[in-house]
């Protein structure tokens, strides 16, 4: 949602700021645009539509300068077009700012400003930023933009630049990512790290409210009463490569095939002599005699992995779980106290409705136990204790590699309050650790026949609406394979608890309707053959997934999938994998744009 680049070096700043939002592409946009200081003046390019379009166009001016930044906008506040998009230019034409997030306060600015002789070009809550840094520039941009960011409510990332300065531009955040990248004789601003990767490795990870100074030779940053703050370098470990392609045709299937390793990742550094050692988790057995009862709060994917956190910390540790959508929990008045374990489940540890969910349990007085995906987010450095699922960056707007390793993560967690509550014995300890030893070369024959699965959407793809069904830990994976289709392929789908169906919405069950029901767990698989059977009298054709030794499904369903045999508990971290390749198919046989689907956007980071 909105990427920010900025440069300040010895090098043309243009193709530098163009490259890196095309690493900032995945998080979805609209429109795009960037400004360069050129040494005499500010000059501003913007169109609506892909990068491609800004790059004619800036190929075309000729930008030369050493100063810029550049902005891809998703929008909130005014349509997508030309005059929308960032960069603002202030009155004057003397001030040019990009903008991550979303100003709550702006209209009353905006009269303020108007009041004052300003004329506003935009419908969007950004150009006021523009117009008040040019309110109150006196000669000092830093100023300027410390006044600014004071006036603020709401959340942003900003760059600023200024036709004065030609040796430093300003930046600010508060709520929305904004990292600076430190390079030799240049710097560097941006929304996530693969935009500066070609560049640097050394980061500086901003607080809220910081104020950063950058000139070619030095980064300076500050903090909301003007105090010069010292940061650490932030090294970055992971490969460029990471972050590319790599020879496959989509993120989303590349991203898919590194599940097997990631999940590999996540649980193997935690397991040592046959125990669960989770490092940045300090909650004790003595804390937990406090705990009754846990909150698992997230959106979307992360959601869905919570809905299986309930069911596997319920069976394994005997804590009552309430999941709850996070733009929900926050406005109903939560019943959370410090008698409370929060989960906050997310893969890029910005999401703002999961963010201020996190800070609405906090301020109840709730323990907060993160599940974080990117290091040194705002949800990793809010949370008392952190479990970082190891999955590298993940560029695909629909999520598939991180929620695999959300679930590793989540069965991490299970055992370890199971095994400090004493609900579970070293035996039981040790069966279920072998079985999540065995999840990556699980997925690994999953992926290797994921033709099976080709085949089927190739013959289906014009479906009009397609419902999962599942009982159990296959109901919370439903929930996921739904989701996942939805948001790439464009198909209506709903996902339904097995049993629930026949109250009501089997009503929508025709002949043809496509019904997919992942089965992977021993008590329910014959309840599940009725619930195909139902479907089945009414028309629907069924695709089933589920282990190998369950044969005799196939005399009730059009087509099984198989998973290999494994253990019920651990079995939704294998059977997603056939949902993920479900959706990919889909969504390609119908020509759809899978990496980056239309309105969506990777990173959250407004209400
Ligand atoms: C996943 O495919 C989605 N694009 C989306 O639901 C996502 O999981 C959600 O926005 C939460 O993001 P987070 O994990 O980064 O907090």
């Amino acid at each position: 949602m909105c990427g920010i680049v900025g440069y300040i070096g010895d090098k043309t700043a243009t193709p530098i700021l163009i490259n890196g939002l095309k690493k900032l592409e995945y998080r979805g946009y609209d429109s795009a645009g960037v400004a360069i200081y050129d040494s005499e003046d500010l000059k501003v390019v913007k169109c609506k539509g892909r990068l491609a379009c800004l790059e004619d166009k800036v190929n075309v001016e000729n930008l030369e300068g050493k100063i810029g930044i550049g902005h891809t906008r998703w929008a909130t506040h005014g349509e997508p077009n030309d005059v929308n998009s960032h960069p603002h230019l202030s009155h004057s034409g003397k001030i040019a700012v990009v903008h991550n997030g979303i100003i709550e306060n702006y209209m009353k600015l905006k009269e303020f400003l108007q009041s004052q002789g300003y004329e506003f070009r935009s419908e969007t809550d950004t150009e006021v930023i523009a117009h008040l840094v040019d309110y109150y520039y006196k000669g000092d941009l830093v100023k300027a933009v410390m006044e600014t960011v004071d006036e603020l409510e709401g959340s942003y990332a900003l760059g600023v630049i200024c036709k004065d300065c030609d040796d430093k531009f300003v930046a600010a955040r508060k709520d929305s990512p904004l990292i600076v990248g430190l390079g030799k004789g240049e710097n560097f601003i941006a929304s996530d790290i693969p935009a500066i990767l070609e560049h640097t490795r050394d980061i500086y990870i901003l607080e809220d409210k910081e104020v950063i100074v950058l000139t070619k030779d030095e980064v300076k940053v500050y903090d909301s009463l003007g105090a010069e703050v010292k940061k650490e370098i932030f090294h970055v470990n992971w490969d460029v490569s990471s972050a590319e392609k790599g020879g496959y045709e989509h993120f989303m299937m590349k991203e898919m095939f590194e599940e097997p390793k990631v999940i590999r990742d996540t649980i193997n550094p935690r397991i040592k002599d046959g125990k669960i050692v989770l490092d940045n988790i300090k909650l004790t057995a003595e804390d937990l005699k406090n705990i009754d009862k846990i909150y698992i709060v997230a959106c979307g994917t992360a959601c869905h992995a919570g809905v299986v956190g309930k069911y596997v910390i319920e069976k394994l540790a005997k804590i009552p779980v309430e999941v709850d959508v996070a733009s929900e929990f926050r406005y109903r008045d939560p019943l959370v106290s410090d008698r409370n374990l929060v989960i906050i489940i997310s893969q890029s540890g910005e999401t703002l409705d999961t963010l201020a969910a996190l800070r609405e349990a906090k301020r109840r007085g709730a323990r907060i136990l993160s599940i974080v995906n990117v290091v040194g987010s705002s949800i990793a450095r809010e949370s008392n204790d952190i479990l970082y699922t190891w999955a590298g960056p993940e560029i695909a707007v629909a999520s598939t590699k991180a929620y695999n390793t959300q679930l590793a993560a989540i069965y991490l967690v299970a055992l370890d309050l199971a095994y400090k509550k004493g609900q579970i014995d070293d035996k039981e300890l040790g069966r279920i650790i072998e079985a999540l030893k065995g999840i990556p070369d699980s997925v690994d024959k999953v992926l290797a026949n994921k033709e099976v699965i080709q085949k089927f959407a190739s013959r289906h793809y014009n479906a009009k609406s397609i419902f999962f069904i599942g009982r159990g830990l296959d109901y919370a994976l439903s929930m996921e394979g739904s989701l996942k289709l939805k948001e790439i392929s464009y198909i209506h789908s709903e996902a339904y608890a097995g049993g629930e169906l026949k109250h009501g919405t089997i009503a929508l069950i025709e002949k043809g309707t496509l019904v997919v029901c992942p089965i992977t767990q021993d008590t329910l698989v014959d309840k599940m053959v009725s619930n195909i059977k139902e479907v089945k009298a009414r028309g629907a054709v069924v695709m089933a997934i589920t282990q190998e030794k369950n044969t005799e499904i196939e005399k009730s369903a059009d087509i099984v999938v198989t998973i290999p045999d494994v253990d019920p508990l651990v079995a939704p971290v294998v059977a997603v994998t056939p949902l993920q390749l479900f959706a990919y198919y889909m969504a390609i046989e119908k020509g759809c744009d899978v990496d980056k689907p239309r309105n969506l956007a990777k990173s959250v980071t407004v209400e």
